[in-house]
């Protein structure tokens, strides 16, 4: 971080006295304004529900700029590495922050497939849930319950065991995912084959079967690897904050990954694709693309509860640069299965037309984000709607272990604990029950 010479005083009208607060200027993006020594000079907090001022760390790994829809993973745009790189290579930039050469590629892909089995043990733990659970509740189950394999790589403050803890995590989702998945359709388990890609090999174990020749189908393999370069970081968001704050406990790196895994689940952040994908079914069974702007108007309405699915974004108040990416993997994969007349599809573009003409939401800068076409391809390559969170988590888990492991790394790291602002009652005393 450099410090500016330019200081932010503040002032108060109560006649308290101001206080100089130093700012930071970052590589690219906003300042920052120093306030840590804020309570101890002042006796008063900030207040920032939602931290939408609040930068909560500092950072080397991915960078927003949501008015000019650009995403940087170490400075690269997520445009060129979509375009020029598979999915441990950007591994690779994310944990050690920079791209392999032909050497490094080789040894890194060794030691992830060196790891894609899980314990035969864990099939024991998919038992124990019914065949119709929600894949996100069975993967915050499996994903927590490796800590519980792993006793000689859970000090999060040791740097070999964060390593292993990283390189364990990359190659085991895609094979907890997969298990998740077959276990809901009652079909065996596909174990990882580790002479194909990493995404080939998830493609593997999600739809081959041991009575007959699974044949990859090249474009879905690398659909599966854009989604996964396209959702695997993407700065302080909503479950990297958990996993930062939950790590920095100096619990295991399994249980602050799960933690990542259940805060994704929810419809305002990677629960969204699924939701995406809900609404535009429902728009279909009202009467498809007639019924638009009928759907359009519960949106508007505040009473409504209704939301854009897939639409708006906390930070791209302009275009998701991923969501462009994703729109172009969506012609490729309907064009290749011959599904451009999908009706899904031709439903997602007329509501997408319709809503980026409309000023509710141009004025509100609701643009499609990642998961409005994520779902649509998704959907398309015979993923089933509950699963694409599970994608989500299996893509984002190489950004979480990054942030986790660049906070841990910084001598300056403690333990995450916000004060409030408190409202409630003053204090008052108990009455014998028989007098409340
Ligand atoms: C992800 O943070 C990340 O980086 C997340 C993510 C990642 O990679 O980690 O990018 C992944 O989570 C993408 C976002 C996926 N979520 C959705 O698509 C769900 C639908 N979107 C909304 O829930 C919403 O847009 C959020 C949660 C994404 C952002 O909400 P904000 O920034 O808190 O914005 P807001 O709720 O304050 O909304 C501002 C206005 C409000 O209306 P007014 O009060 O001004 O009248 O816009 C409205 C909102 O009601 N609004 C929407 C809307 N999103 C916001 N209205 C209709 N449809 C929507 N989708």
């Amino acid at each position: 971080m450099n410090s500016s010479d330019v200081k932010a005083t503040l002032s108060f009208s109560d006649g308290s006295p101001s206080m100089d607060l130093p700012l930071y200027k970052g590589s690219i993006g906003p300042d920052v304004i120093d306030i840590r020594k804020l309570y101890g000079q002042t006796g008063k907090f900030t207040y920032d529900p939602g931290f939408l001022s609040t930068a909560s760390c500092n950072s080397t790994i991915t960078y927003i700029d949501g008015d000019k829809g650009e995403l940087l993973y170490r400075g690269y745009p997520i445009e060129q590495l979509a375009e020029n790189c598979d999915f441990l290579e950007t591994c690779h930039l994310l944990l050690y922050g920079d791209l392999p050469d032909a050497a490094q590629k080789l040894d890194f892909t060794a030691r992830v497939s060196s790891h894609t089995m899980v314990h035969e043990q864990m099939q024991f733990f998919l038992r124990g849930f019914r065949r119709d659970a929600h894949p996100m509740a069975i993967m915050t189950g499996l994903v927590g319950a490796l800590s519980a394999f792993y006793h000689d790589s859970t000090d999060i403050n040791n740097p070999v065991h964060r390593e292993i803890a990283a390189i364990r995590l990359i190659a085991k989702m895609p094979t907890l995912v997969a298990m998740a998945y077959k276990y809901t359709q009652g079909q065996p388990y596909m174990y990882p084959k580790n002479n194909l890609s990493y995404a080939a090999n998830f493609m593997h174990m999600m739809f081959a079967n041991p009575c007959e020749e699974y044949v990859q189908n090249d474009v879905l393999v690398r659909a599966m690897d854009r989604i996964f370069i396209l959702h695997a970081d993407h700065e302080q968001n909503a479950s990297t904050s958990t996993v930062r704050l939950c790590g920095s406990s100096g619990t295991n790196p399994f249980a602050a990954i799960a933690a990542g895994v259940a805060c994704l689940w929810g419809p305002a952040h990677g629960g969204a694709n699924e939701a995406a994908l809900n609404m535009l079914g429902d728009i279909q069974k009202m009467g498809g693309v007639e019924k638009i702007g009928e759907f359009i108007k519960q949106v508007k309405d505040k009473n409504s509860t209704v939301k854009l699915m897939g639409f708006g974004h906390r930070v791209y108040k302009n275009y998701d640069p991923r969501a462009k990416l994703m729109r172009e993997t969506c012609h490729e994969v309907l064009g290749a299965l011959g599904l451009h007349d999908d009706p899904l599809f031709k439903l997602a573009m007329a509501l997408e037309k319709i809503a980026l003409e409309d000023d509710y939401f141009v004025s509100r800068k609701l643009y499609p984000n990642v998961d409005f076409y994520s779902g649509i391809v998704q959907r398309a390559i015979g993923i089933p709607v509950q699963l694409f969170t599970a994608i989500f988590a299996l893509a984002r888990t190489v950004g979480w272990i990054a942030q986790l492991n660049e906070m841990i790394g910084d001598p300056e790291y403690k333990i995450g604990r916000p004060r409030q602002l408190y409202v409630g009652a003053q204090q008052r005393s108990v009455k014998p029950v028989g007098q409340r």
